[in-house]
């Protein structure tokens, strides 16, 4: 059995008593595993900043239990939580809170140094990720000089640079442009599988939704429809279980995002004899419709005949 990165339990939030009390969130559970990426969507005010918080240990559940790699984390005193957040999370918010007064480079080393890392060696750190990140021009630059994707790119190095267990993001590109964000969440997508990050993100944008493993939906305070994610073994695309087209092969079921590719996977249909292969996905399509006109043109000629 694969040991869950984090297991929340029945969670509940009450804010405020009596009256006037708010069920923020009501009996979440949710199991995250190592490297996996989650996506909670939700309108706004259906408890996904809450959630989030109380995944991240800033906020204490009011019911149930959250364990991260098997520590329970609602459980333990607040004198143990900052160094929890420091090492084994890394927060990104939508309002990037980046230090206006320290470089680029200072705002993702200092984070390291809180750790314990010598300046020195907080510094190389912090200038491999951001490099990474495709930010090696920009190191001694303050905030102000960056566009909003950069402010953004720096705290997705800045969440990582203690090699978290878990990284929580809170609504990370409602400050963005669509296709900057769209970017900026697929990069932080490829970077946490190469190093075999969880990651859970919050927000209200669908546009986001196919860089997740899997997408879940928050209604008042509730999980309403789960949506499980899979992908295409054919064309590697990510596709909705619920709304795929199913294959079974060596009694595993697969899902793929079409006809073509289904019969592809198959391996009924290839000509070139092998059983399957990665194809870019329109390809693996317009080989699928090619391939039934020719068919539907060869049945019609015997038919004739
Ligand atoms: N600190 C708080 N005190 C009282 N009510 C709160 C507090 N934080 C959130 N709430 C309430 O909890 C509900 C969920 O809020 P939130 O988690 O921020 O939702 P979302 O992030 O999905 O917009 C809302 O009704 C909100 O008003
Ligand atoms: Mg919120």
């Amino acid at each position: 059995m694969t040991a869950l990165t984090l297991d929340v339990r029945d969670v509940t939030k009450r804010f405020g008593d009596g009256e006037t009390a708010v069920l923020a969130v009501r009996g979440v559970s949710l199991a995250v595993q190592p490297g996996e990426i989650v996506l909670i969507m939700g309108p706004s005010g259906s408890g996904k900043t809450t959630l989030l918080s109380m995944m991240g240990a800033l906020l204490k559940p009011t019911g149930g239990s959250i364990r991260l790699d098997g520590t329970a984390i609602s459980e333990l005193s607040e004198s143990r939580l900052p160094d929890i957040r420091l090492r084994q999370f890394g927060f990104i918010f939508q309002d990037f809170n980046l230090l206006s007064a320290l470089s680029v480079l200072e705002n993702v080393a200092i984070v390291a140094e809180l750790a314990g890392l010598r300046g020195r060696a907080a510094r190389d750190k912090a200038t491999t990720l951001l490099t990474e990140l495709g930010l090696a021009a920009r190191l001694d630059f303050l905030p102000e000089k960056l566009s909003g994707g950069e402010k953004q790119r720096v705290a997705i190095a800045r969440a990582l640079i203690n090699d978290p267990t878990l990284i929580l993001a809170d609504e990370p590109t409602a400050n963005l442009d669509s296709k900057i964000g769209h970017e900026i969440m697929r990069l932080l997508r490829s970077i946490a599988k190469e190093q075999g990050r969880s990651v859970v993100i919050v927000s209200h944008d669908q546009r986001i939704r196919d860089i997740a493993d899997r997408v879940l939906w928050l209604e008042d305070g509730a999980f309403k429809d789960i949506v499980t994610m899979a992908t295409d073994p054919v064309c590697g695309m990510a596709v909705e279980r619920e709304r795929a087209v199913s294959a079974e092969k060596d009694g595993d079921t697969f899902f793929c995002c079409s006809r073509g590719c289904r019969e592809e996977f198959l391996g009924g249909l290839r000509e070139d004899g092998r059983a399957d292969g990665r194809q870019p996905h329109g390809w693996s399509r317009l080989a699928g419709a090619l391939r039934s006109r020719r068919r539907r043109a060869s049945t019609t000629q015997s038919d004739a005949s």
